[in-house]
């Protein structure tokens, strides 16, 4: 070993900020962010969510608001959650023209245009008295050919209110094609389908049924959406779904699934996203609350972390919030 080793010296470009910066291999853009927001009917002031401190469930009024300080922030897409004033087991209100979410989707078109990209979760678990995401059948079973016609409505209804890309996340087989075949004979070609294709059974949606007072009134979910241990049938899923017609990926949620972000982006040559959910969120705000890790590195670090596994975009709680970090980094 000669005086000189190491010859190779890593540290010499990750000496100052500026030297790390010009090298660094990731980037996170404020552009490739999407703001998931809750807007309940009914209420006259906004209701924090306790389980996830900071994000509430909107008003129309406040809801406009934040949408509008995201769009400023530079945030590339809002993701629209509607919290109906009356459930039922069909899930009635969810393609009601005049249901929370298209009556959001109006008054946000209205007031951003084309300026951002509007987006809403299609599904009905937030719908139904009794939970679940579809119309159940008389043994109380999810019935997948039932729920693709009412997903069909849906996507109708929020075509017509304004949406630019719907988001159907309720894991029946056949929903992308279901959906596309009846935006395009409604006359609504040009409105994208961003897949929820890889979505878990996740025991980290917790705090999200709070905020979409959604939790299943009986039984899970593992009937319908995937099981934790498997990887391969993820690549499935998301085949099918560009076969039938999604113009996007997403997997969900994100940071425990980090090797399927992966997979994916290989996979396959259209976005592919990513979904930090509820209770990535909640783990992130409870362990700062106690002191216990620096939440603003470990909120940068945490998208980091989704981005450099593959995924283009990144739907997040911290969306506005990391895109003004970003710019003031900058
Ligand atoms: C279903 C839906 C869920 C989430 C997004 N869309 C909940 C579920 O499947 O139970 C979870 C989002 C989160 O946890 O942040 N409409």
């Amino acid at each position: 070993m000669t005086a000189r080793f190491p010859v190779a010296r890593l540290r010499r470009l990750r000496r100052t900020p500026a030297m790390r910066r010009l090298v660094a291999e990731t980037r996170l853009d404020p552009a490739a962010l999407i703001l998931p927001m809750f807007v309940k009917e009914g209420i006259a002031e906004p209701h924090p969510i306790p389980s996830m401190p900071g994000v509430v469930q909107h008003t129309l009024d406040t809801l406009r608001k934040a949408a509008q300080e995201a769009v400023e922030a530079g945030v590339g897409g809002l993701m629209l959650f509607g919290i109906p004033a009356h459930k039922d087991g069909r899930g009635s209100a969810a393609d009601d023209p005049d249901g929370i979410v298209q009556r959001a989707l109006r008054e946000l078109s209205a007031d951003l245009g084309d300026a951002t990209v509007l987006m809403a979760d299609l599904c009905l678990d937030e719908y139904t008295d009794h939970g679940h995401c579809g119309v159940l059948t008389p043994s109380g079973e999810v019935d997948n050919d039932q729920t693709l016609e009412r997903y069909a409505a849906i996507a109708i209804a929020q075509a017509e209110a304004g949406v630019h890309v719907v988001g159907p996340s309720g894991m029946m087989d056949g929903q992308v094609g279901a959906i596309r075949s009846a935006l395009d004979a409604a006359g609504h070609q040009q409105v994208a389908i961003m897949a929820y294709s890889a979505k878990y059974a996740s025991a980290y949606y917790g705090p999200f049924r709070d905020a979409a007072e959604c939790a299943p009134q009986f039984g899970d979910r593992s009937a319908y959406q995937q099981d934790p241990a498997n990887a391969a049938e993820s690549l499935r899923e998301v085949m099918l779904d560009l076969a039938e017609g999604a113009d996007m990926v997403m997997v969900k949620p994100a940071g425990p699934y980090l090797d399927i972000v992966r997979r994916v982006r290989d996979a396959v040559d259209v976005p592919v996203a990513a979904y930090q959910v509820s209770g990535e969120y909640a783990m992130i705000e409870a362990a700062a609350a106690q002191g216990w890790l620096d939440r603003d590195r470990v909120v940068l670090e945490s998208l980091t972390g989704i981005h450099r596994a593959g995924a283009d975009q990144i739907l997040t709680y911290y969306a506005t919030e990391a895109a003004c970090s970003l710019r003031s980094l900058r």
